[in-house]
């Protein structure tokens, strides 16, 4: 006969946290959101801590390569999808580890023959008012010059003239080799009065531009994530089908750490693949899951985790729990295996951060996961929203939304983390739709954070692990929850004074 496990499957809407004394000192500036990402001994510093604890889902929709970007420069962590070829996900793992604050792949170009018009419906499409003239009309062709929608007046020049006409030529144009820092490329833009300059490299060929506002911009990520070479960090999902062949490829690429993506992590081929991966690469961090309850993770954690993942049916895409009955609110889930992460650490010596992924629909959602033990979560939803997201934006009559799709809709398809049986999806367990635009990362993280900290500063914590141990949760009735959303019809004119 089954057994059926004490304790109802809660979520994270059913609790509150109650507020602590909060101390002299202990406000937002005071705030430290630095957690630990990967396993390490009782004590010590975990080998990569995030700055912020949030990470991106391994999602199509949602890790794309300017995510990454975006979130790391926040101080976060992207895994980049392995929905595609095991090249394709690489090339993306380099792009991050490329990026260069400041520095940036020219995305308007034209070919000196070109006409004016061409380059002003260039310059429509991107948006971008500086366009780089190369031989060949591509980013990293040899540079011929550089022209600006100053350089000409639509209705003053003609149209049908070709760019070469109206550009900088390259013999008049200031530029740099490649070699030069941010701050150098700043002092020439300020000392020679430039907004732009073009980086080449020993052939001639165009490497990057450097304009005067990306220097100012960069100064606004003092929490950035970044490697021993100051080059942004990265994470990579695997899946433990062609793992022999795909984490080579992601390693040679630079990721940072690895991350087995399943919907199901309690199995016996993810433990293979960690004791693979551990074997073969035992210096690079490798994650696991998704597990629901302290006996799974405890599994993983044997195998070799070094973090461990929580979260099954809850992801806002997700119809795993219609489709199979499986899974578990994920405010118990979190607050299980945080109970099994404690005794293995108090077992063994060894603390294994643990990830809540899915399921948080409210910036406070996030603060209770954190509360209850998670050391950083990760997101999907979240992040698609945002101009970084790789999903279309798209008008409707009610603003503007971005596609959403979950790996397990028939959009993605990603057999890999299903295991349905056999090579395929034989049915759906994610849906394909549509999420509201919400603007650039930076500035929705900006919120999110401030959100965080007000919670910890009402709770009278200035750190994470401060947080989880002195938080006082309360479960919550359907009455109170009610009360919470009643609804008041709100004003969308300036109240009058009478
Ligand atoms: P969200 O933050 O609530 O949108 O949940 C994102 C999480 O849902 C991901 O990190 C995955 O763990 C999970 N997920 C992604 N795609 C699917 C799907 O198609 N079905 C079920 N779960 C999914």
């Amino acid at each position: 006969m089954a057994q059926v496990v004490a304790g109802v499957s809660r979520t994270f809407n059913e609790y509150l946290l109650l507020p602590n004394r909060t101390g002299v000192g202990c406000a937002p500036e005071a705030v430290d959101l630095r957690t630990p990402l990967v396993r390490h001994r009782e004590g010590a510093e975990s080998a990569i801590e995030l700055g912020s604890p949030f990470t991106s889902a391994i999602m199509q929709a949602v890790s794309s390569p300017d995510l990454a970007i975006a979130l790391a420069r926040n101080g976060g962590l992207s895994f980049l999808h392995h929905n595609c070829p095991i090249d394709e996900q690489a090339a993306d793992v380099r792009k991050v580890k490329n990026f260069k604050a400041g520095f940036v792949t020219s995305d308007t170009n034209v070919r000196p023959q070109d006409t004016l018009q061409h380059l002003v419906d260039v310059m429509r499409h991107t948006g971008h008012g500086t366009a780089a003239v190369t031989h060949d009309g591509s980013a990293g062709g040899r540079l011929l010059g550089l022209v600006t929608s100053r350089d000409f007046h639509p209705h003053r020049h003609d149209l049908d003239a070709p760019v070469a006409d109206r550009m900088t030529a390259i013999a008049d144009l200031p530029r740099s080799g490649s070699d030069l820092t941010l701050s150098e490329a700043n002092s020439r833009l300020w000392e020679e009065r430039l907004d732009c300059l073009p980086v080449v490299d020993a052939n001639g060929h165009l490497r990057s531009l450097v304009f005067r506002s990306d220097y100012e911009d960069n100064k606004r990520y003092p929490n950035q994530l970044v490697d021993l070479d100051k080059r942004l960090r990265v994470g990579a999902g695997v899946n433990t089908y062609d793992y022999e062949e795909r984490i080579p490829a992601l390693l040679d690429a630079g990721a940072d750490v690895l991350c087995f993506d399943s919907s199901d992590g309690y199995s016996d081929w993810q433990a293979q693949a960690l004791t693979w991966a551990k074997k073969h690469y035992p210096e690079i961090p490798v994650g696991g899951g998704n597990v629901v309850d302290g006996e799974a993770f405890d599994f993983l954690a044997e195998a070799g985790a070094d973090f461990i993942k929580v979260g099954v049916g809850g992801g806002s895409i997700c119809i795993t729990r219609d489709q199979k009955g499986i899974g578990r609110g994920q405010a118990s889930a979190v607050l299980d295996v945080a109970a099994a992460r404690d005794a293995f650490r108090e077992r063994t010596g060894e603390y294994v951060p643990i990830c809540s992924d899915g399921g948080l629909v409210h910036d406070y959602h996030m603060a209770l996961a954190l509360a209850m033990g998670s050391d950083f979560v990760m997101m999907g939803r979240y992040f698609a929203r945002f101009d970084q997201a790789p999903g279309a934006k798209l008008p409707t009559k009610d603003g503007f939304v971005k596609e959403y799709w979950g790996e397990g809709s028939n959009r993605a398809r990603n057999w890999q983390r299903y295991g349905q049986g056999g090579q395929g999806l034989i049915f759906e367990e994610g849906v394909d739709g549509y999420v509201p635009y919400a603007g650039d990362l930076s500035d929705g993280l900006t919120v999110t954070i401030a959100k965080i900290k007000a919670t910890m500063v009402s709770c009278g914590a200035t750190t994470l692990p401060e947080f989880q141990a002195t938080a006082r949760l309360t479960l919550v009735s359907e009455q109170s929850f009610q009360e919470n959303h009643a609804s008041v019809a709100v004003r969308d004119t300036p109240a009058v004074a009478v």
